[in-house]
Protein backbone atom coordinates (compact mmCIF):
# COMPACT_ATOMS: atom_id res chain seq x y z
CA UNK A 1 0.00 0.00 0.00
CA UNK A 2 0.92 3.72 -0.81
CA UNK A 3 2.83 5.47 2.53
CA UNK A 4 0.18 8.50 3.11
CA UNK A 5 1.54 11.68 4.76
CA UNK A 6 -0.50 14.29 6.15
CA UNK A 7 1.08 17.55 6.19
CA UNK A 8 -0.03 18.34 9.97
CA UNK A 9 1.96 22.39 10.09
CA UNK A 10 -0.42 24.60 11.78
CA UNK A 11 0.54 27.60 9.08
CA UNK A 12 -1.82 24.66 6.41
CA UNK A 13 -3.86 23.98 8.29
CA UNK A 14 -5.03 27.43 9.35
CA UNK A 15 -5.02 28.29 5.56
CA UNK A 16 -7.04 24.91 4.72
CA UNK A 17 -9.45 26.33 7.06
CA UNK A 18 -9.93 29.77 5.32
CA UNK A 19 -10.19 28.03 2.17
CA UNK A 20 -13.08 25.61 3.45
CA UNK A 21 -15.14 28.56 4.35
CA UNK A 22 -17.67 29.07 1.52
CA UNK A 23 -17.02 33.30 2.55
CA UNK A 24 -13.70 33.06 1.12
CA UNK A 25 -13.14 35.39 -1.77
CA UNK A 26 -11.51 33.57 -5.45
CA UNK A 27 -8.49 35.72 -4.95
CA UNK A 28 -8.18 35.24 -1.56
CA UNK A 29 -8.83 31.20 -2.28
CA UNK A 30 -6.08 31.57 -5.09
CA UNK A 31 -3.42 33.34 -2.65
CA UNK A 32 -4.54 30.28 -0.33
CA UNK A 33 -4.01 27.37 -2.52
CA UNK A 34 -0.80 28.71 -4.18
CA UNK A 35 0.59 29.49 -0.62
CA UNK A 36 -0.33 25.57 1.02
CA UNK A 37 1.13 24.31 -2.72
CA UNK A 38 4.24 25.78 -1.40
CA UNK A 39 4.22 24.69 1.79
CA UNK A 40 3.01 20.79 1.11
CA UNK A 41 6.42 21.03 -1.16
CA UNK A 42 8.76 21.55 1.11
CA UNK A 43 7.60 18.40 2.68
CA UNK A 44 7.32 16.93 -0.50
CA UNK A 45 10.94 17.26 -1.43
CA UNK A 46 12.29 16.97 1.68
CA UNK A 47 14.23 13.64 0.99
CA UNK A 48 15.19 15.11 -2.28
CA UNK A 49 19.20 13.72 -2.98
CA UNK A 50 22.02 15.59 -2.81
CA UNK A 51 25.59 16.29 -4.76
CA UNK A 52 28.45 17.51 -3.56
CA UNK A 53 29.96 20.24 -5.61
CA UNK A 54 33.16 22.27 -5.29
CA UNK A 55 32.38 26.33 -5.28
CA UNK A 56 33.93 29.16 -4.52
CA UNK A 57 32.54 31.56 -1.95
CA UNK A 58 33.85 35.38 -1.89
CA UNK A 59 36.34 34.29 1.03
CA UNK A 60 37.12 30.83 0.32
CA UNK A 61 36.24 27.55 -1.90
CA UNK A 62 34.22 25.01 -0.33
CA UNK A 63 32.39 22.15 -0.87
CA UNK A 64 28.74 22.50 -0.84
CA UNK A 65 25.49 20.50 -1.70
CA UNK A 66 23.07 20.49 -4.43
CA UNK A 67 19.98 18.74 -5.47
CA UNK A 68 21.22 15.89 -7.60
CA UNK A 69 19.71 14.73 -11.13
CA UNK A 70 17.62 15.87 -13.21
CA UNK A 71 15.17 18.46 -12.95
CA UNK A 72 12.06 17.60 -11.56
CA UNK A 73 8.31 17.16 -12.74
CA UNK A 74 5.33 18.97 -11.30
CA UNK A 75 2.03 17.04 -13.40
CA UNK A 76 -0.64 18.89 -12.56
CA UNK A 77 -4.40 17.45 -13.37
CA UNK A 78 -6.17 20.14 -15.33
CA UNK A 79 -7.56 22.29 -14.69
CA UNK A 80 -7.51 22.56 -10.19
CA UNK A 81 -4.19 21.33 -10.62
CA UNK A 82 -2.60 23.95 -12.13
CA UNK A 83 -3.12 26.50 -8.78
CA UNK A 84 -1.16 24.22 -6.29
CA UNK A 85 1.92 23.76 -9.47
CA UNK A 86 1.97 27.60 -9.17
CA UNK A 87 3.09 27.52 -5.44
CA UNK A 88 5.37 24.43 -6.01
CA UNK A 89 7.24 26.20 -8.73
CA UNK A 90 7.89 28.97 -6.58
CA UNK A 91 9.98 26.93 -4.49
CA UNK A 92 10.89 24.81 -7.35
CA UNK A 93 11.30 27.22 -10.17
CA UNK A 94 13.19 25.11 -12.43
CA UNK A 95 11.02 22.03 -12.68
CA UNK A 96 9.60 20.78 -15.62
CA UNK A 97 5.81 20.58 -15.72
CA UNK A 98 3.86 18.26 -17.55
CA UNK A 99 -0.19 18.67 -18.04
CA UNK A 100 -2.58 16.25 -17.95
CA UNK A 101 -5.98 17.22 -19.19
CA UNK A 102 -8.74 14.90 -17.69
CA UNK A 103 -12.29 15.52 -17.01
CA UNK A 104 -14.75 13.62 -14.80
CA UNK A 105 -17.58 11.82 -16.43
CA UNK A 106 -20.53 12.86 -14.56
CA UNK A 107 -22.86 9.93 -14.44
CA UNK A 108 -19.72 7.45 -14.35
CA UNK A 109 -16.95 9.57 -12.31
CA UNK A 110 -14.41 7.76 -14.57
CA UNK A 111 -11.86 9.95 -15.75
CA UNK A 112 -11.29 10.86 -19.37
CA UNK A 113 -8.59 12.10 -20.81
CA UNK A 114 -8.31 15.10 -23.52
CA UNK A 115 -5.05 16.30 -23.47
CA UNK A 116 -1.31 15.62 -22.33
CA UNK A 117 1.55 17.20 -22.59
CA UNK A 118 4.80 16.53 -21.31
CA UNK A 119 8.72 16.77 -21.32
CA UNK A 120 9.96 14.32 -24.01
CA UNK A 121 12.53 12.42 -21.32
CA UNK A 122 9.91 12.62 -18.53
CA UNK A 123 10.69 9.09 -18.60
CA UNK A 124 14.05 9.30 -17.04
CA UNK A 125 12.78 12.16 -14.16
CA UNK A 126 10.98 12.12 -11.14
CA UNK A 127 7.50 13.26 -11.04
CA UNK A 128 5.11 14.72 -8.76
CA UNK A 129 1.24 14.53 -9.73
CA UNK A 130 -0.66 17.83 -8.15
CA UNK A 131 -4.37 17.91 -8.06
CA UNK A 132 -6.02 19.74 -4.30
CA UNK A 133 -8.75 17.56 -4.19
CA UNK A 134 -8.70 12.96 -4.14
CA UNK A 135 -12.09 12.53 -4.23
CA UNK A 136 -12.90 9.14 -6.12
CA UNK A 137 -8.89 8.60 -7.02
CA UNK A 138 -10.32 8.00 -10.31
CA UNK A 139 -8.55 10.95 -12.01
CA UNK A 140 -5.29 10.31 -10.39
CA UNK A 141 -5.45 6.53 -11.01
CA UNK A 142 -5.73 7.61 -14.76
CA UNK A 143 -3.04 10.80 -14.19
CA UNK A 144 -0.18 8.13 -12.94
CA UNK A 145 -1.04 5.17 -15.34
CA UNK A 146 -0.43 7.85 -18.37
CA UNK A 147 2.51 8.96 -17.00
CA UNK A 148 3.55 5.05 -16.37
CA UNK A 149 2.74 4.42 -19.80
CA UNK A 150 5.18 7.56 -20.62
CA UNK A 151 7.55 5.29 -19.40
CA UNK A 152 8.16 7.35 -15.39
CA UNK A 153 8.86 5.12 -12.59
CA UNK A 154 9.51 7.93 -10.00
CA UNK A 155 6.12 9.03 -8.73
CA UNK A 156 5.07 10.77 -5.79
CA UNK A 157 0.83 12.42 -5.63
CA UNK A 158 0.32 15.56 -4.03
CA UNK A 159 -3.01 16.93 -2.68
CA UNK A 160 -4.57 19.68 -0.58
CA UNK A 161 -7.62 17.49 0.69
CA UNK A 162 -8.47 13.74 0.71
CA UNK A 163 -11.17 11.76 0.78
CA UNK A 164 -10.69 7.91 2.59
CA UNK A 165 -12.28 6.17 -0.63
CA UNK A 166 -9.53 8.00 -2.66
CA UNK A 167 -6.36 7.18 -0.36
CA UNK A 168 -7.45 3.63 -0.93
CA UNK A 169 -8.48 3.60 -4.58
CA UNK A 170 -5.61 5.00 -5.36
CA UNK A 171 -3.06 3.08 -3.08
CA UNK A 172 -4.56 -0.11 -4.58
CA UNK A 173 -4.52 0.48 -8.04
CA UNK A 174 -0.55 2.16 -7.94
CA UNK A 175 0.96 0.96 -4.44
CA UNK A 176 4.27 2.38 -5.34
CA UNK A 177 3.10 6.16 -5.61
CA UNK A 178 3.00 7.51 -2.03
CA UNK A 179 0.58 10.61 -1.37
CA UNK A 180 0.74 13.57 0.81
CA UNK A 181 -2.22 15.57 1.79
CA UNK A 182 -3.03 18.21 4.30
CA UNK A 183 -6.41 16.10 5.36
CA UNK A 184 -8.20 13.47 5.12
CA UNK A 185 -12.48 14.01 4.98
CA UNK A 186 -14.71 11.16 6.17
CA UNK A 187 -17.06 10.63 2.88
CA UNK A 188 -17.92 11.41 -0.33
CA UNK A 189 -21.77 12.27 -1.64
CA UNK A 190 -23.05 11.35 -4.36
CA UNK A 191 -21.76 13.77 -6.58
CA UNK A 192 -18.27 12.73 -5.86
CA UNK A 193 -17.78 15.60 -3.94
CA UNK A 194 -15.61 15.85 -0.54
CA UNK A 195 -17.56 16.22 2.69
CA UNK A 196 -17.34 18.60 4.53
CA UNK A 197 -14.38 19.22 1.49
CA UNK A 198 -14.11 22.72 0.84
CA UNK A 199 -16.87 23.15 -2.58
CA UNK A 200 -15.10 22.34 -5.93
CA UNK A 201 -11.20 23.47 -6.25
CA UNK A 202 -11.38 24.32 -9.80
CA UNK A 203 -14.40 26.38 -9.70
CA UNK A 204 -13.18 28.22 -6.40
CA UNK A 205 -9.57 29.27 -7.87
CA UNK A 206 -10.84 30.58 -11.26
CA UNK A 207 -14.20 31.71 -9.83
CA UNK A 208 -16.39 29.77 -12.40
CA UNK A 209 -19.06 29.53 -9.87
N1 LIG B 1 -13.17 17.83 -7.00
C1 LIG B 1 -13.40 18.98 -6.34
O1 LIG B 1 -13.07 20.06 -6.83
N2 LIG B 1 -14.03 18.92 -5.14
C2 LIG B 1 -14.40 17.76 -4.57
O2 LIG B 1 -14.94 17.78 -3.47
C3 LIG B 1 -14.15 16.57 -5.28
C4 LIG B 1 -13.53 16.62 -6.49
Amino acid sequence: MSTVTIVSHPLVQHKLTRMRDRTTSTKTFRALMRETATLICYEVTRDLPLDEVQIETPVAPTTAREIAGKKLVFAPILRAGLGMAEGMLDLVPSARVAHVGLYRDPESLEAVEYYFKAPQDIAGRQVIVVDPMLATGHSAIAAISRLKAAGVTDLRFVCLLSAQTGIDNLSAAHPDVPIWTAAIDPELNDHGYIVPGLGDAGDRTFGTR
